[in-house]
């Protein structure tokens, strides 16, 4: 079944470069089966092991993950800390599995906000998967997309207020250079899971033209063939960047 789609994905024509998700449904995974909630979080590490060797195998270039949102610091300490507990468990358990793969892991958010031991662990897992060429996957954890764009705000004040900046000379490269995701290209394609049609404050900026995809798996069960089935959307799609379609003449 996965195989038959990753055919299908290869000859479908262009692969998105950059798939970005929303990983959601863990909680409401765990409740259909009487579980407590950390238990859905933990089946979705999972997945999250599945949809890396997917997007490795289908040819996907950068693959960001939604790990960890500003406004995830507000549920209740236990499932916080149940969360953090993962990470480090991912991060411990999947460093040398993620290397062999080729798979270069890099964390982006607000780490200052992080505990010692999980910002420990994950830097780790940065630190030794460095150079990996088959995979760039983007953490993001601590992120929320509107703290993003403040904090390129509060940088480009400030150098205007040092006299270093006219405002007129602000764009949109200043404005990329300054995000987390500096230098790397916007997600072609943003899948979420559990049925949800919300961009929940992740990527703003960067979403600006990504095609979306909305699946109504729970976090836990989505599987590679999902992920390739995100991906035939996505080659049935035509992208316009706000231009008219090929083959229309302009009038
Ligand atoms: C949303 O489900 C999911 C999260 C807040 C966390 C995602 C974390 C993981 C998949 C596990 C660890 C991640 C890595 C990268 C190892 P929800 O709790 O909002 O679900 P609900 O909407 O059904 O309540």
């Amino acid at each position: 079944m996965a195989s038959d789609l990753l055919d299908r994905v290869r000859l479908g024509g262009t692969v998105p470069s950059h798939v970005a998700v929303i990983m959601d449904g863990n909680g409401r995974w765990a409740r259909e089966r009487g579980l407590p909630r950390h238990l859905g979080h933990r089946e979705g590490m999972k997945s999250v092991r599945e949809v890396v060797e997917g997007a490795v195998e289908a040819g996907v270039d950068i693959l960001t993950l939604f790990a960890f949102s500003t406004e995830n610091w507000k549920r209740p300490a236990q499932e916080v800390s149940a969360l953090m507990g993962l990470l480090q468990l991912y991060a411990r358990k999947e460093r040398t599995e993620l290397r062999r793969q080729g798979v270069e892991v890099h964390v982006l958010g607000d780490l200052e906000r992080v505990d010692e031991s999980t910002r420990s662990a994950v830097l780790e897992i940065v630190e030794g998967t460095r150079g990996g060429e088959s995979l760039r996957l983007n953490l993001m954890i601590s992120y929320g997309g509107r703290e993003e764009i403040l904090r390129v705000a509060r940088t480009l004040a400030d150098r205007v207020q040092a006299g270093h900046l006219d405002p007129d000379d602000i764009d949109n490269t200043m404005v990329e250079d300054l995000l987390f995701t500096r230098g790397l290209p916007s997600p072609d394609l943003l899948i979420r899971t559990s049925g949800e049609h919300r961009i929940s404050n992740f990527m703003l900026w960067q979403l600006a033209y990504t095609e979306l995809h909305i699946s109504p798996v729970f976090w836990p069960d989505f599987h590679r063939e999902h992920l390739f089935e995100a991906v035939l959307d996505f080659q049935r799609r035509e992208r316009r960047f706000g231009r008219v379609g090929a083959g229309i003449e302009a009038s």
